[in-house]
């Protein structure tokens, strides 16, 4: 049997007395879409943190299809092909949506020689599938910091598809976005993830945007993991209706 893609073994880190992590043993296999869901302030962005090498346990192991990443930094677990976004979505506002994807994919490839201009660096046609991908084709020449919301987190996005992970970790991706949008986002997003066979996780606020989008739903209180199973199962859960969802 091959190893889950993502695993993490007794992760553990307390800021001062505030335990975020407590002994989170995880597991995730490729093609899941596993829904985050988690109380402000319940450690779900600092897990992604751990997991993606920008802070480092106390305690504990993470491993990316069977090897060890735990003590790796982010740029070494992005080329291995575990990709995250960010809950504001970090772009270079005052580069065109195009040029914001070229230097995210030419990052993937060490960087630009001195001789190679970013419009070299990285195939045409590589960057204008990323941008069909994600919808914004018509706006590739203008600058990103110019758009609106729900395309800046398209674009973010699309800066990590085009790094073509293996698993793709999504931080609140329908945040500051409208109700009325958060579908249509979230249906270009798994369309993409779909079309690359990319495994997701993504944090998220809404219950039904969770309901309908995961296959899976984890979720966190205090830094644990306190249910996790099918959506089904674990809106159902009467703890976590209660300490979760709210009601
Ligand atoms: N670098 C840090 N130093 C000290 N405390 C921190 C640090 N990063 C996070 N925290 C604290 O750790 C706890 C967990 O934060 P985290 O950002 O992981 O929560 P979250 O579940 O992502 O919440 P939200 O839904 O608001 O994004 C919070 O109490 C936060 O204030
Ligand atoms: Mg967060």
């Amino acid at each position: 049997m091959s190893a889950p893609l993502l695993q993490t073994r007794d992760l553990q880190l307390a800021f001062g007395a505030v335990v975020v992590a407590d002994h989170i043993d995880f597991t995730l296999e490729e093609g899941e879409r596993l829904a985050v869901i988690g109380q402000n302030g319940a450690g779900k962005t600092t897990f992604i943190n751990i997991c993606t090498g920008l802070i480092r346990p106390q305690a504990g192991q993470v491993f990316f299809e069977g090897r060890e990443v735990t003590q790796l930094s982010p740029r070494q677990i992005a080329l291995r092909g575990m990709v995250r976004s960010f809950q504001l979505p970090q772009l270079f506002v005052e580069h065109t949506v195009r040029d914001c994807i070229r230097i995210a994919a030419a990052g993937k490839k060490g960087g630009l020689g001195i001789w190679t201009s970013l419009a070299d660096a990285v195939p045409a046609s590589a960057v204008d599938h990323v941008l069909d991908m994600v919808g914004l084709s018509a706006r590739a020449d203008e600058l990103s910091g110019a758009l609106p919301e729900g395309q800046r987190k398209l674009l973010d996005i699309a800066m990590a598809l085009v790094m073509r992970p293996r698993l793709l970790i999504l931080d609140e991706p329908t945040s500051g976005v409208s109700s009325d949008e958060k579908h249509a986002l979230m249906g270009t997003i798994m369309a993409a993830l779909d079309e690359q066979k990319i495994t997701a996780i993504f944090v998220e606020h809404d219950v039904d945007i969770v309901s309908q989008y995961s296959t899976r739903v984890a979720a966190w209180i205090a830094g644990r993991v306190a249910a996790d199973g099918t959506p089904e199962q674990v809106l159902a859960d009467p703890e976590i209706r209660k300490n979760v969802i709210g009601e």
